[in-house]
């Protein structure tokens, strides 16, 4: 930050707080989530980077009258700038689904764009925490985990695949059929983040609730199903942005409390684990100063929810197709 900026932050009495950056600010889901990140007390600097309209939206937020100062970063060249130094760094850039296609059918395009983001934050802000929203996040984490090995700066503990709308929609629907306020509802959603990879572990919602086989084969289906129901509700013009910006806003703002030092923070996330057999996998996870400090056992599972085989084929293949991508040549 330069002299002048830094007078001008003090002159507004912007309180000590993060740095943190916006990558695909611009986009469906980037605009509501820096809206929400600029209200966030713990954010002093908003970084916001897209291809496309970020002086728009930059002039835009930085009308808004709380303290956090908002930038503007817009093409290639001003990836750089707009990473220096960041404490967080939040991806939601790429392509959303269209009605009849799968997340998987955005990897042809996402998987380069989350590549070269995160070959700028290796360069820029190795030290960062990355929350990574772009789909398919089963293939789009391991592709940030072979950039950042290549890069030498890999700390697993730092690197999260944000599946915190899918816990959001857990706590939705079984609030809905329990007939609770939805904020008092916490269901542990384990796995990944598309179709049968995603495992609500309804045996274990708090407060606990015994729910009979049709409640379980209903909510299963609605919370593995939740972002098709969004993507063919919006016929053909994108996927979840409103509740995914909220859902994200969580997540980062329980990454920068943990930064700061409150402990007891536990949030689900797709995370590098050795939980399962698989090398990534959403499950429990205490955040602290480092990142996921600890990464919870699945606790037990009934017969339904032990059904870990059936996401076997799928969640294997999406994250051996992100590891090959990477070291397939340019
Ligand atoms: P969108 O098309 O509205 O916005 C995407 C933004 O990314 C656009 O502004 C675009 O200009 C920008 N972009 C494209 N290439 C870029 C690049 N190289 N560098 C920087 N920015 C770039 O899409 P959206 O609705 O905001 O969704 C974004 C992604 O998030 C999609 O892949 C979608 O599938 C995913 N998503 C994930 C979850 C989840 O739970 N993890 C939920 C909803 C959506
Ligand atoms: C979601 O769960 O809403 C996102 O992954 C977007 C999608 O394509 O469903």
């Amino acid at each position: 930050m330069g002299g002048v900026e830094r007078e001008l932050t003090r002159a507004r009495g912007a309180a000590p707080g993060f740095k943190v950056a916006v990558l695909g600010a611009a986009g469906g889901i980037g605009q509501p989530l820096s809206l929400l990140l600029k209200m966030n007390p713990l954010v002093s600097t908003l970084h916001l980077y897209d291809v496309f309209n970020t002086p728009g939206v930059t002039a835009d937020l930085s009308h808004t009258n709380t303290s956090a100062v908002v930038r503007g970063y817009l093409g290639k060249d001003q990836l750089g700038p707009a990473l220096d130094g960041m404490d967080l760094v939040i991806i939601p850039a790429g392509v959303p689904r269209k009605p009849g296609m799968t997340r998987d059918d955005l990897f042809n395009i996402n998987a380069g764009i989350v590549r070269t983001l995160i070959e700028g934050v290796a360069k820029h802000c190795p030290q960062a925490i990355i929350n990574i929203i772009s789909n398919p996040v089963n293939s789009t984490v391991p592709i940030a985990a072979e950039v950042l090995k290549i890069a030498g700066v890999y700390d697993p503990r730092r690197l999260f695949g944000v599946t915190t709308l899918d816990v959001m929609r857990a706590n939705t629907f079984v609030a809905e059929v329990i007939g609770v306020d939805p904020k008092e509802v916490n269901v542990p959603v384990v796995g990944g983040h598309a179709g049968i990879t995603i495992l609500p572990l309804l045996s274990q919602t708090s407060p606990l609730f015994s729910f009979n086989s049709k409640e379980v084969e209903y909510l299963t289906n609605r919370i593995q199903n939740g972002g098709t129901e969004v993507v063919e509700a919006k016929a053909g013009t994108g996927s979840a942005t409103l509740s995914m910006a909220y859902a994200a806003a969580k997540f980062g703002e329980a990454c920068l409390r943990a930064l700061q030092g409150e402990t007891g923070i536990v949030e689900c996330a797709y995370v590098a684990s050795e939980v399962t057999e698989f090398p990534f996998f959403a499950s429990k996870v205490r955040l602290g100063r480092t990142g996921a400090e600890e990464i919870f056992p699945l606790g037990p599972l009934n017969s339904f929810e032990r059904a870990l085989e059936k996401m076997k084929a799928e969640l294997q293949g999406s994250i051996e197709k992100g590891v090959n991508f990477v070291h397939k040549p340019k």
